[in-house]
Order: C-alpha cells, then sequence, then structure tokens
C-alpha cells in the first residue's frame, strides 16, 4: 500500500452558528461559538488516515496555544507530524466560519500556514504508488516543489485549487487529478457557473482542463455538494450521483472526499472506485458539525457502503444505492 502525503494547511476553524447567514452591514444572533481543527491541508490529512492510509502532512503551525491543541488533536489521529514545524513568533492559522442551514462562509487568516516553503519539502520520503495531495492554503512554491518531487518520484499528485485564486499555470502542469467544487472550476476556467446549472456545462468547462501536458490526459473531478461530483477521466465522464442525507454542516467535506480519494489510490484502487467510495465519505461527514472532527472511520465507510448495496427487504422502503 501507499503512503499519502499531504503538504497544507492547519487552522484552528472558529466557528459560529445561526438560523442565517448576516447580510452586509447586518448582525444577527448565533445559536453557539466552537473552536475545532481545521485548515484543508489538516482536514484532508485526517480523512486519509482515518481511511486506513499512511499519512504524512508537511505543514506549519504558530507557537501558540491553538498550535499545541492541534499537534496533539492530529497525531491523536494518526497523523505522522514529522514535517509539521513550529515557527517561533507566528501565529497559528486561522478560520472565522459562520454555520447556518449546514452551509458556511469561511474567512482564513493564513498566519503560520504562509511560512511553509518548498525547503519544507526537503527530505519527504515520497516513492512510486504514493499520493501527493495539495491546496491553496500554502505558498504556491511549496507546492511547486513538492510535485517536483512527487513526479520524480512516481507519485501521483491530486492538487485542490480551493480557495479559488490567481496562480501560475506552470502548477497545473504537475497536478495528474485536479479536485474541485463548481466556484473553483468557474474561476479556473473563467466561466459563469452555478450550483443549480445542467451537469453537462460543469462536464464542458472540465474538459477544457483534461490536457495534461506531454500527452498525459488529467484526472478532473468537479464536487457537486448534495448533487455528487462529476469527473472526467481516461476520456470517460463518470457521473457520481449524491446520496441523500441531512446535512448538519458541510465545512470540510469537500476536503474528505479529497482525503479519501487519496488513500483509495494509495491502496491502489481504480479512480472510479476511488471517487464512488469518497462521495459516500462526503456524505458521512455532512452529518455532523466541524471539519476535521468529523471525518468517517472505516468502520463507519464499511456500515454505510453495505447499506448502500443492501436491498430493500420491506414494502415501501427505498435503499440508497451505490453511486455507480
Ligand atoms: O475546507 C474547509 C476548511 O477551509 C476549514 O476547515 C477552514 O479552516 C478552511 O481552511
Amino acid at each position: 500500500m501507499g503512503h499519502v502525503f499531504v503538504a497544507g494547511s492547519i487552522n484552528m476553524d472558529v466557528v459560529a452558528t445561526a438560523d442565517r447567514h448576516p447580510q452586509i452591514g447586518e448582525t444577527v444572533v448565533g445559536r453557539e461559538m466552537l473552536y475545532s481543527p481545521g485548515g484543508k491541508g489538516a482536514n484532508q490529512a485526517v480523512a486519509a488516515a482515518k481511511l486506513g492510509a499512511a499519512t504524512t502532512l508537511i505543514a506549519c503551525l504558530g507557537d501558540d496555544a491553538f498550535g499545541r491543541d492541534l499537534r496533539a488533536f492530529l497525531s491523536a489521529q494518526g497523523v505522522d507530524l514529522t514535517f509539521v514545524k513550529t515557527a517561533a513568533g507566528a501565529q497559528t492559522g486561522t478560520a472565522v466560519i459562520t454555520v447556518a442551514h449546514a452551509d458556511n462562509t469561511i474567512v482564513v487568516i493564513p498566519g503560520a500556514n504562509a511560512l511553509v516553503s518548498a525547503a519544507d519539502i526537503g527530505t519527504a520520503n515520497l516513492a512510486k504508488g504514493d499520493a501527493a495531495v495539495s491546496q491553496f492554503e500554502i505558498a504556491p512554491a511549496a507546492i511547486h516543489a513538492f510535485f517536483l518531487r512527487a513526479r520524480a518520484a512516481g507519485a501521483t499528485t491530486i492538487l485542490n485549487p480551493a480557495p479559488a485564486i490567481a496562480f501560475d499555470r506552470g502548477l497545473l502542469e504537475l497536478a495528474d487529478i485536479l479536485i474541485l467544487n463548481e466556484t473553483e472550476l468557474g474561476f479556473l476556467t473563467r466561466s459563469e457557473l452555478r450550483g443549480a446549472d445542467d451537469p453537462a456545462r460543469f462536464v464542458e468547462a472540465a474538459r477544457s482542463l483534461q490536457d495534461g501536458g506531454n500527452g498525459r490526459d488529467r484526472i478532473t473531478c468537479v464536487t457537486l455538494g448534495r448533487r455528487g461530483a462529476i469527473a472526467l477521466a481516461g476520456g470517460e465522464s463518470l457521473v457520481i450521483p449524491g446520496r441523500v442525507v441531512e446535512a448538519v454542516d458541510t465545512t470540510g467535506a469537500g476536503d474528505c472526499f479529497i482525503g479519501a480519494v487519496a488513500a483509495q489510490l494509495a491502496d491502489g484502487k481504480p479512480i472510479r472506485d476511488a471517487l464512488n467510495y469518497a462521495n459516500i465519505a462526503a456524505s458521512i461527514c455532512v452529518q455532523r458539525m466541524g471539519a476535521a472532527t468529523s471525518m468517517p472511520t472505516t468502520a463507519e465507510m464499511n456500515a454505510a457502503t453495505s447499506a448502500a448495496t443492501r436491498i430493500p427487504h420491506r414494502t415501501g422502503e427505498t435503499a440508497v444505492g451505490s453511486p455507480t
């Protein structure tokens, strides 16, 4: 089995829940305030580790109480933290999140995440069969160095271009797999896309990202929230229908999906199976509050996958089908 390496952010999520999101200039009275482990890199690493992959995170924490709490949390999830440095005098990354009706808005303050550098990729021992995952909450130069090293070792590179920011397209050339949501796809392809659009529009936009250079076809997967995901892989378009669940908080669901894909690919699974598995994982994640704390275990996945293939046994009962 291969190893999952994630180069990315670690944040303390400061979450306010409310009955609705405020308008600009408006104050609403909320319900609860939570401090919860997050950051796209940490969330993806926890998802992969909890789903059974040996997982190493390359990241930077501040020299503060949040940093100490997050280090202890990540270690308890089984994530290897050998390459997580602590920067003296820096603040740990934070994200201010509002959650209402399961949907969120997020403002990220990078703090120590901005200090992850190309040098930190250092001696990470990437090998053929590994999965190397990154996102845009650390410096592009560090991601570039990480992907170059992964490519040289024969590992599969997975880029999650989130949050949507302008970046050097040379980085795209180093991504074997792109996993992004509809907002990021719209930004990257300069298209006007909305969540409710016909899936054909997403497929069309994703097609423009398929050429991975040097005769390679890049796999592009667009996550569509409750509508599931679509992917272009090896000339095929795959449709992964969403699962009907009661969502409580969608924060980190995309990260859960990505961590699960990485864990499955490192385990040698074909991309179609990996995407279906990840879709189920994300549907579990949205049913609880928090990001890194909501990642499913393999036991939960086994229960969900066997329920998904169960034949309805009572008149009028509907089994949730395995996405195909
Ligand atoms: O993708 C969700 C994550 O985005 C949150 O955990 C927050 O920290 C931000 O990085």
